[in-house]
């Protein structure tokens, strides 16, 4: 038998706690050990759980309790949790988390902490919820030289834009219906404005490139501002609007990443995944392009990828799994002025289409209630931010824009 711990009894918590009790056989076939839980720290009371009396709200009966050999960390948050953690691997327990708030500010210390302690430090839930991606990434892809990682990484965003796609719904609805559904964070904000997206893009990036890359060094546009008439126009070119979160490795051997809304061509594997649905391509330069699809969020397919975690730490209890980046300083990062896409852009304004034009050079234009919609070819983003300057002291209003996904 293996003693675990589980630190939270929120959405997630409660899902690995309830996998935990009804799959107790089926998992007890992969491990040949039961995975009993011992403790769970939560300070409120849930005097209905079936193992109402194994709660506490005192961590340190988890940390001095040498028969738990798996903690697992859904607290969610920094604090208390990046505390809690670095003193659990200290203490020579493994930990797993889908905390990817914490993996994204504080993974390279974690994992050279879990290194040091010979033990292991796990976060597959961390990204893309119920979908496998870190251990693939991690393992069956490992012969590739990754050249890009792009995905829509945040089901609570996917599913806002899906439903003003698909149903014309108003953003703030949409958002109160997937906070009903349990896909948001306790702070939507974190979703709206792409913060959670870029967290795991940092991940994956971290993970695919070697280096820590930190949320403040990434560029990242949220979705607030999106419009219907966004939507509608984006459709009549032949794209849907997606929240996404994108890594490539350039020639000069540096990256290019950022999370922000693009326009994705109709053709593209990721133009297809709605509502909270997430989806990361990887491209090997073995594989090619491989696609991973499932639910990104909510309490079972996230509990589902935790819970493969704590099995995979309860079998390797005196192994250590190889997961790990070195610290990263932001050197190997291209400004996002640098980058390149096509754009598209919203505007108004007298003799909009000719100017317009004669700035960007050949376009592609539609019209919707005497506002101008434009495709610009392929520029550095900060020329196109010039030229929308430039463009405004002229008398034409920028309405909206959004990058172009070649993806
Ligand atoms: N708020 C997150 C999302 C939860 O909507 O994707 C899963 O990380």
């Amino acid at each position: 038998m293996v003693s675990v711990a589980i630190m939270g009894h929120g959405v997630v918590g409660s899902g690995v706690a309830e996998i935990l009790l009804t799959h107790k056989q089926k998992l007890f076939s992969s491990l040949g050990e039961e995975i009993y839980i011992k403790k769970i720290l939560d300070l409120r009371e849930f005097p209905d759980s079936p193992i109402a009396e194994r709660f506490t709200k005192n961590f340190e009966e988890i940390l001095n309790d040498i028969e738990i050999r798996v903690v697992v960390e859904v607290m969610g948050g920094l604090n208390p949790a990046y505390d809690y953690v670095k003193r659990c691997l200290k203490a020579g327990k493994s930990v797993v988390t889908s905390n990817k708030e914490l993996v994204a500010a504080h993974g390279a210390e974690l994992l050279a902490l879990a290194k040091e302690e010979n033990v292991n430090f796990m976060f597959e839930a961390s990204v893309g919820g119920g979908i496998p991606i870190i251990r693939p990434m991690n393992q069956c892809l490992v012969a590739n030289n990754v050249g890009e990682v792009a995905g829509i990484l945040n089901g609570t965003t996917n599913f806002i834009l899906t439903k003003m796609i698909a149903d014309g719904m108003q953003f703030a609805d949409a958002l109160k219906l997937a906070q009903d559904l349990g896909f948001a964070e306790r702070n939507p904000a974190a979703d709206i404005e792409g913060h959670d997206a870029c967290r795991k893009i940092c991940i994956l990036a971290s993970l695919a490139y070697g280096k820590h890359v930190y949320p403040e060094s990434v560029h990242t546009e949220g979705i607030s501002g999106i419009t219907l008439s966004d939507v509608t126009l984006a459709k009549s070119f032949g794209y849907v609007i997606k929240l996404i979160g994108k890594v490539k490795k350039l020639e000069s051997g540096k990256i290019d990443i950022l999370t922000a809304p693009m326009l994705v061509p109709l053709k593209s594997q990721l133009s297809n995944i709605d509502y909270e649905f997430n989806g990361i391509m990887v491209r090997g330069d073995c594989t090619g392009d491989v696609v991973f699809y499932g639910k990104g969020a909510g309490k079972l397919p996230t509990a589902s990828a935790v819970v493969a975690d704590v099995v995979d730490c309860c079998k390797h209890l005196k192994a250590r799994r190889f997961l790990f980046w070195a610290d990263g300083d932001g050197s190997n990062i291209i400004s996002y002025k640098d980058s390149v896409s096509a754009m598209y852009l919203r505007v108004s304004g007298e003799d909009a289409e000719a100017k317009v034009q004669t700035a960007f050079g050949e376009i592609s234009t539609a019209w919707s209630d005497g506002e101008l919609a434009v495709l610009t070819p392929e520029l550095r983003y900060g020329e196109f931010q010039e030229i929308c300057e430039a463009l405004e002291n002229d008398g034409i209003k920028i309405l909206s824009s959004i990058r172009i996904g070649d993806i």
